[in-house]
């Protein structure tokens, strides 16, 4: 049995499940993207987040094919999204570049459109300062053209956002940035929420990276007893248990794994319920750490953290 995932809806009407399949990876097979999509959309997942620069959108098109031409869905039963990249962030490339990733996902509109990061760069890193107002009005015309059915950002922090949006003809429905148990972001969902932004979870997981030293040992997705207790309490994973605090929290959740079972895992959070004083718990995990600080990006101009 499929599971069964809620919806959340935007400022505009149109509804997004609040699970989805992230699509990174730093190192992918052949093929691999396209076997996610397939088992996720077997499993019953409906939202699929990709992205220009994550190079798959071929392999997530392919899947999505696949699966129409199978009979198991309709394009209209998908959400998809896909994002503009830092060196797109010209006014008038935005919509050639919004087309460039519907040839390769071969689709005719995409769900939801973002603008990836706040920074705005040449291909080969030269800061081009352009600002992200300006590149709305390009994201705005993929809205007019029927090209995205929703527009939003990812990235940005609480002055961007508020600006975006004081500035905005077409509002942003989300902000996507890493929000999970060690980076809680409340300030910045809080606003969002205030806004009728969408906060949107990336990273989710949070599995703290071993390239930051200075948080080594205190992985507490992996590692703390208190959310151990919770998963054996609820015959849950302690994944399950990350997730679903941010599903409560009214955040939807875009997990990425190449691993059957894990997928699966990822998207059964809708069948428990955890306690005020859990959530609290968890809550209390905050590191205000960032599994992606952006590191390379501090020099630019529009750096968001
Ligand atoms: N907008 C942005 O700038 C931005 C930045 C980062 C990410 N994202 C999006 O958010 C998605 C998710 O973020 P992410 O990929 O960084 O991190 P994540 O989803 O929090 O974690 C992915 C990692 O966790 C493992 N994993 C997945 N499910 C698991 C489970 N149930 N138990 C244990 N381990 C599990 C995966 O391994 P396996 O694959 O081996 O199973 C993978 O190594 C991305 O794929 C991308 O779509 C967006």
């Amino acid at each position: 049995m499929p599971a069964k995932v809620k919806n959340v809806k935007f400022n505009n009407g149109q509804e997004m499940p609040m699970v989805g399949l992230g699509t990174y990876a730093r190192k992918a097979e052949p093929g691999q993207f396209r076997q996610a999509v397939e088992w996720a959309i077997d499993l019953g997942y409906r939202h699929i987040d990709s992205a220009a620069v994550y190079k798959n959108e071929v392999e997530v098109g392919e899947a999505i094919a696949n699966k129409i031409e199978e009979g198991l869905v309709k394009r209209e039963d998908l959400f998809v999204t896909s994002k503009l990249w830092n060196d797109c962030h010209a006014r008038d490339v935005v919509v050639e570049t919004l087309m460039e990733s519907l040839r390769k996902l071969k689709l005719d509109y995409v769900d939801l459109y973002l603008i990836h990061w706040p920074i705005s760069v040449t291909a080969d890193g030269v800061d081009t300062a352009i600002s992200y107002l300006e590149t709305w009005k390009g994201m705005e015309k993929t809205v007019e053209l029927g090209l995205a059915k929703s527009i939003g950002v990812s990235n940005f922090n609480e002055k961007q956002i508020q600006e975006i949006y004081d500035n905005a003809v077409i509002k942003p429905v989300v902000n996507q940035v890493e929000i999970n148990p060690t980076l809680t972001q409340n300030s910045l969902v809080n606003l969002c929420k205030q806004l009728s932004i969408i906060p949107v979870a990336y990273t989710p997981l949070g599995l703290i990276s071993e390239a930051r030293p200075e948080f080594a040992g205190i992985d507490v997705i992996k590692t703390d007893p208190k959310l151990g207790e919770l998963a054996t309490k609820y015959g849950k994973t302690r994944a399950q248990i990350a997730l679903r605090y941010l599903i409560q929290r009214g955040i939807p959740v875009i997990p990425k794994s190449f691993t059957k079972s894990r997928i699966e895992e990822n998207i059964n959070v809708f069948d428990f319920e955890l306690t005020d004083k859990e959530m609290e718990v968890v809550d209390g995990y905050n590191l205000n750490h960032h599994c992606v600080p952006g590191k390379g990006f501090e020099k630019y101009t529009y750096y968001p953290f």
